[in-house]
């Protein structure tokens, strides 16, 4: 029931490549996924803020701040966080396509949602990077008090408390925020992508 045969995809001159050659570097998408309160959002600030150093385009998509605006329509349901991380694929798809290196931030439990994400992308173009955390070690943090509120039932569909979280099975990168300082861990993703030729 679609209108797909009305719909005609336009090409235009500008391509990615252009693009990308005006930036001076590649463009992609770097996945974090894990936890609440594991450090995704935390870590891919200062990944984010040593890139920008480094003369690279950078945007950050978050999963709270996309909640507020482009996907204030969707709740926590495993349909409904499918859903959040469709709209996000797509929309890093287009910052992929207009020679941005884009960092988004999203519990993103699923792996099947995590796996679309990859194949609307050119293979090297998805990076998954697993924000590894113990889950006593994220409900010790609790750093918006939210593990508190899934504990005694006020928040329903919680990952990790009453919700799944599928880890990854084969990512690019693993970071162990419980093992290593925030510093280090920006380090090792940095080390990650200057040795794979990412920045290049
Ligand atoms: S998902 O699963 O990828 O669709 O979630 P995401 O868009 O990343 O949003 C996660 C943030 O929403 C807040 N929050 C919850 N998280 C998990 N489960 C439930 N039920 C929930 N309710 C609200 C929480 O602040 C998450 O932010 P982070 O930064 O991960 O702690």
């Amino acid at each position: 029931m679609g209108q797909d045969e009305y719909i005609h995809h336009h090409s235009f001159s500008i391509t990615k490549e252009h693009r990308q050659a005006l930036h001076g570097h590649k463009s992609l998408i770097l996945w974090f996924t894990g936890l609440s309160g594991s450090g995704k959002s935390t870590i891919a600030n200062m990944v984010e803020g040593k890139l920008h150093e480094k003369g690279i385009s950078t945007y950050i998509l978050d999963g709270d701040n996309l909640r507020n605006g482009l996907n204030e329509d969707l709740g926590f349901s495993s349909e409904d966080r499918k859903e959040n991380i469709r709209r996000i694929g797509e929309v890093a798809k287009i910052f992929v396509d207009s020679g941005i290196v884009v960092l988004a931030t999203f519990i993103s439990p699923y792996i099947s949602d995590r796996e679309d994400v990859r194949k609307k992308v050119k293979q090297g173009e998805f990076l998954e990077i697993y924000v590894k955390c113990p889950l006593e070690a994220c409900e010790k943090r609790d750093p918006k008090g939210l593990y508190k509120k899934a504990r005694i039932g006020e928040i329903t569909h919680f990952t990790g408390i009453s919700a799944p979280y599928e880890e990854p099975v084969n990512p690019e990168i693993i970071i162990e925020t419980s093992q290593y300082s925030i510093e280090e861990c920006a380090r090792q993703i940095m080390n990650f992508l200057k040795d794979n030729g990412h920045l290049g």
